[in-house]
C-alpha cells in the first residue's frame, strides 16, 4: 500500500516517520549534485504501516554521486569535493574508446562521494547495497569506515544504521581499481595474464534499503520434486534481527500466478538477536506449468516477515519449476533430453567497460536467446549482472554461472576469496530457474584438489540441487571430481575444419568452449577481414554444433563467443579479441549465421547469406571454392541472379556435413560473369509456399547510411541508455563492405552520447554503434543525426521519459 502524503493525526506523539520522510532526502551541502537531489525530492515516500511501523522500501541510489581520484582525506566528511565530477551509476572510472584500452587509465584508487539528507532515515535500519564494484571497495559514512569488500563481481551491503544524522550526511566509497591479488587477477604479469580487461568503478547499481529492525536478509526458494504430484517449494529464510524480538513475529510465504493465489503458509516464532534461519514449505500446489526455454513460466513468491514493534519486510521473487539433470547420456530438462546449444558471454562493452545499465544488460540476453536461438549461455568467467540473469529467467535462457577465475590460482588468501566468491555467487542466484550449473572450478586452471573440494562442498551445502563443474583445458578425469565434465574443445581437423574429441566415457560431458580465435592459429574475425575468413567462422561454428548434436553423450556445446571483448591478448593495436559471432556492438557478423537460422520457420523464417554481394575490390562470392553458404530454416531455397533462376538449394542433410543441425545450411554456387553487377534474389520455401525473400544489390546506386536505435524511449534517470547502430547498407538494407570515411554524430536534447565521435566507420569495416544515455532528471525528445561523406545522412529520434519514481520495491 502506498500511504497518502497527508498527515494522519493522533497516531504518534513524536514527529511521525511520514513527516520526516516528507522532508525528503533533498538538500545536502548544496553540492554540484543538485539536479539529482531534485530528482530524489519527494520520491522517498513514507514507508510506515498504520501503527507507524516501518514497511521496508528499496530506492535506487544510482544518481547524485561526485567522483574523483582518491587523495588523503577524500573519504572524510569535510573534504572539499567541489572539484569532483557529478556522475550517475553504473560508472566506469575512465573514459574508453571502442578499442585500445589501457589498464594504466584505471589502475588507481578512486573515490565516489554522495551527499544526502538523513531525514527519514533515523529509525529502523538503513543498508546500502552494492551490486558490483571493481575491484576492492571500502564504505565510509560521515568519516566512519563501515564496510569493505574484496572482489569485483559479487554484491554486498554496508549498514549505515546508527551512523546517520538528520541533515547532511556524506557517504564515501573508496574504490581500488589497481591490479590486485584478487580473483581473477593477481598473476605477476598483470592484466596481460587474463584474457579480458576489467576497468574499475562502481559499475553496477547501488540501492538504499530502509528496513525494520528485523528483516529478511536472504530468502532461498527451491522448487522440489517438480515432476511429481507432490511438488513443493522449500523456502529457507534468513532473518537478521538487531535485537531479540519479545513478541512472536509472523513469517509467511505465498505463491501466486498473476492474481491467482496458489498456496500459502505461515509460522509464528520468537526471534533472538542476530541471524536466524527458518524453513517454510509450500505444498498442495496442484498443476504447475514447468519452466523451459520454450515456455519460461515464472511464478511469484512473496515472503513476508511481520515483526510486532519492528515492522514489515516482504521479499518478492520469481521462481520457476524445472528439473535439470546432466547424465553420461546427455542433458535432460524436465525429464526430456535437450541438446544444449549456446554461446559464452563476456560483460564488456565498447566505451563503457562493464558499466552498462539494466536495459543494455537485458538486451544481451534477448540477442542470445531470441536472435541467436540459444537455449543456454555461459557467464564466462564470473557472475554477471542480475539484470542479465533476470532476463535469462524470463526468456528461458539456461545459465552456466562460474566463480571469477582464469588460468591462474593464487596463494592462500587468494583462494579464501575464491571460497567467499562461490558462497556469494550461490547465495545470490540459487533461487533462479535459469541457473542450472555452478562453475566451482576456475576456468582452465590446473588441479587444485583441496581448493576445488572446498568450493564444491560450499556449493553443495548452500544448494543441493545443482551440479558443480568447471571448464577444463585438459582432457582427462584424473584428479577431476566435479559432477559434470566440461571441456574447452579447440580441437581441429585437417583442411581448416573443426573437430571435437569424443565424450569421455561414464561422465556427463559438456563442451564449454569451441572455435574461438586461437584456431588453427591465432586469427580474428574483424569486419575488415576478407569475406571468406568471416564466412569460415560460420562454417566452424556449424561444424562443432553439428558434431555435438551427432552423439547423445555430448550434453551440448557453448561456442566461444557471443561478443567480441577487450583484451590485451588481442591482435595489433586494437586490444580486442575478435572471437564473437557478433562484435562488441552486438552486431551479428557472418559468423552468427548458423545461430540466426536455428529457429522454427513458423516462428520466423530466416535466410542469411554468409557473404557480401559486393564486387568492388572483392572477388565475386560464388567465383571460387565449393560454394558459399546460405543459412536458412527454409526447406528449399531458390536463387535468382540478375532475375535468372540460378539454382535451387536444399539444406545439407548429408550427415557428413551439417545433417545433425535442426536447420542445416545450404551450400550454393553463384555464377557471376566478370564485370557483371547482377542483383541477387533468394527465396525461401516451406511446404512449397514462399515464406521469405532476401534481395541484394551489387550496384552501389542505392548505397546509404542506415541508422537504428534499439528503443524508442528510455528513462531520464541518468543511467538508462539505448544502442544506436549505423551501417553502410545497400539498396535493400544488406551490410555493405565499406572501407572509407568517418561517421559524425550529433545529439540534441536531454541525453549524452556514449561513444567515439566521429566514429571511423570505414576503418571499422562499414558499421559502428554508440549508446545514448539519459541525463539525471531530464526528459524530452532526443534526436541523433549521423553524417558520412559518401553515404549521406541518417537520423533517429528517441524519447526520454521523466523518471516516475526512484523506488524499486
Ligand atoms: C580459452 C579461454 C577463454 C578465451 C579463449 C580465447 O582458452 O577459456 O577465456 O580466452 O580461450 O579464444
Amino acid at each position: 500500500m502506498e500511504p497518502s502524503s497527508g498527515e494522519q493525526p493522533g497516531r504518534s506523539h513524536r514527529p511521525s516517520r511520514r513527516a520526516l520522510l516528507l522532508a525528503g532526502l533533498a538538500g545536502g551541502a548544496g553540492v554540484a549534485a543538485a539536479p539529482v537531489t531534485e530528482l530524489i525530492r519527494g520520491l522517498v515516500r513514507p514507508a510506515v504501516d498504520a501503527d507507524d511501523r516501518i514497511i521496508a522500501r528499496t530506492y535506487s541510489f544510482n544518481a547524485g554521486w561526485l567522483f574523483g581520484a582518491y587523495a588523503d582525506g577524500s573519504d572524510q566528511e569535510r573534504y572539499d569535493d567541489t572539484g569532483f565530477r557529478p556522475v550517475t551509476l553504473p560508472h566506469c572510472v575512465t573514459p574508453l574508446s571502442w578499442r585500445d584500452w589501457k589498464p594504466s587509465a584505471w589502475e588507481r584508487i578512486w573515490v565516489y562521494r554522495k551527499h544526502f539528507d538523513g531525514a527519514g532515515l533515523l529509525d529502523g535500519r538503513v543498508l546500502v547495497d552494492f551490486d558490483g564494484v571493481m575491484v576492492n571497495a571500502s564504505v565510509v559514512i560521515n568519516g566512519q569506515l563501515v564496510s569493505s569488500h574484496i572482489g569485483g563481481y559479487l554484491p554486498w551491503s554496508a549498514e549505515l544504521t546508527g551512523h546517520l544524522r538528520p541533515g547532511h550526511n556524506v557517504l564515501a566509497v573508496v574504490v581500488d581499481s589497481r591490479w590486485l591479488p584478487v580473483p581473477p587477477e593477481g598473476a605477476a604479469n598483470g592484466p596481460a595474464s587474463v584474457d579480458f580487461l576489467q576497468p574499475g568503478g562502481i559499475y553496477r547499481d547501488v540501492m538504499l534499503r530502509l528496513l525494520p529492525d528485523a528483516f529478511l536478509s536472504d530468502v532461498f526458494a527451491q522448487p522440489a520434486d517438480v515432476l511429481s504430484s507432490g511438488r513443493r517449494v522449500d523456502i529457507q529464510c534468513t532473518i537478521d534481527a538487531a535485537t531479540a524480538l519479545p513478541a512472536p513475529m509472523q513469517l509467511s510465504a505465498e505463491l501466486s500466478d498473476g492474481t491467482r493465489k496458489i498456496a500459502a503458509t505461515r509460522t509464528l516464532n520468537t526471534l533472538p538477536a542476530g541471524a536466524t534461519i527458518i524453513g517454510l514449505q509450500l505444498t498442495g500446489l496442484g498443476d504447475i506449468e514447468l519452466w523451459s526455454p520454450q515456455s519460461p513460466k515464472l511464478y511469484e513468491l512473496t515472503t513476508t516477515l511481520r515483526a510486532p514493534g519492528a515492522g514489515t519486510h516482504s521479499v518478492r521473487q520469481r521462481i520457476g519449476f524445472r528439473e535439470a539433470a546432466f547424465r553420461p547420456d546427455g542433458f535432460f530438462l524436465n525429464g526430456e533430453r535437450l541438446k544444449i546449444f549456446g554461446l559464452n558471454r563476456h560483460q564488456l562493452f565498447p566505451y563503457a567497460g562493464m558499466a552498462m545499465p539494466a536495459r543494455v544488460q537485458r538486451r544481451d540476453a534477448e540477442i542470445i536467446k531470441n536472435d541467436f536461438n540459444c537455449n543456454m549461455v555461459r557467464c564466462s568467467h564470473y557472475p554477471q549482472s542480475r539484470h542479465f540473469l533476470d532476463a535469462c529467467d524470463e526468456l528461458g535462457l539456461m545459465v552456466w554461472e562460474e566463480a571469477p577465475g582464469w588460468h591462474c590460482v593464487g596463494d592462500a588468501a587468494w583462494q579464501d576469496t575464491v571460497l567467499q566468491n562461490v558462497r556469494d555467487m550461490v547465495v545470490r542466484d540459487r533461487s533462479r530457474p535459469s541457473v542450472i550449473i555452478w562453475g566451482t572450478r576456475l576456468n582452465e586452471t590446473s588441479d587444485y584438489p583441496d581448493l576445488y573440494y572446498r568450493t564444491r562442498q560450499i556449493a553443495r551445502e548452500l544448494d543441493g540441487s545443482r551440479p558443480s563443474s568447471g571448464a577444463m583445458d585438459h582432457y582427462s578425469v584424473k584428479s577431476w571430481s566435479e559432477d559434470v565434465f566440461a571441456y574447452n574443445d579447440y580441437h581441429r581437423e585437417p583442411g581448416d575444419n573443426a573437430g571435437l574429441l569424443s565424450p569421455l566415457p561414464g561422465v556427463p560431458y559438456l563442451i564449454t568452449e569451441s572455435v574461438g580465435v586461437q584456431w588453427p592459429q591465432p586469427r580474428h574475425y574483424r569486419w575488415i577481414d576478407p569475406p571468406a575468413l568471416l564466412a569460415r567462422q560460420a562454417v566452424l561454428h556449424a561444424q562443432v554444433h553439428d558434431i555435438a548434436r551427432s552423439d547423445p553423450r555430448y550434453a551440448g556445446l557453448l561456442g566461444w563467443a557471443a561478443f567480441d571483448y577487450a583484451s590485451l591478448l588481442g591482435p595489433g593495436g586494437d586490444r580486442i579479441k575478435w572471437a564473437g559471432v557478433a562484435d562488441g556492438f552486438r552486431i551479428a557478423k557472418p559468423g552468427a549465421a548458423i545461430y540466426l537460422s536455428q529457429v522454427d520457420p513458423r516462428v520466423r523464417p530466416v535466410i542469411v547469406p554468409v557473404f557480401f554481394w559486393d564486387f568492388d575490390g572483392e572477388p565475386a562470392p560464388g567465383g571460387h571454392g565449393p560454394g558459399v553458404m546460405i543459412a536458412s530454416n527454409c526447406e528449399q531455397i531458390k536463387i535468382f541472379v540478375g532475375g535468372e533462376h540460378a539454382g535451387t538449394g536444399l539444406p545439407m542433410l548429408d550427415a557428413e556435413l551439417y545433417g545433425h543441425l535442426a536447420y542445416p545450411p545450404t551450400l550454393v554456387n553463384l555464377p557471376v560473369a566478370r564485370n557483371e553487377r547482377p542483383e541477387l534474389r533468394i527465396e525461401g520455401y516451406v511446404n512449397g509456399k514462399q515464406v521469405a525473400m532476401v534481395r541484394m544489390s551489387a550496384g552501389p546506386a542505392g548505397d546509404h547510411l542506415g541508422m537504428a536505435a534499439d528503443d524508442t524511449a528510455i528513462v531520464g534517470d541518468g543511467s538508462d541508455a539505448t544502442r544506436v547502430v549505423f551501417r553502410a547498407l545497400d539498396a535493400y538494407g544488406n551490410q555493405r563492405r565499406f572501407r572509407t570515411g568517418d561517421v559524425t554524430l550529433r545529439v540534441t536534447g536531454p541525453a549524452e552520447l556514449v561513444g567515439d565521435n566521429p566514429f571511423p566507420l570505414g576503418a571499422y569495416g562499414g558499421l559502428g554503434a554508440v549508446w545514448v544515455r539519459s541525463r539525471p532528471g531530464e526528459s524530452g525528445p532526443v534526436r541523433i543525426t549521423a553524417g558520412h561523406p559518401v553515404l549521406g545522412q541518417a537520423e533517429v529520434q528517441i524519447n526520454v521519459l521523466p523518471p516516475s519514481c526512484q523506488r524499486l520495491t
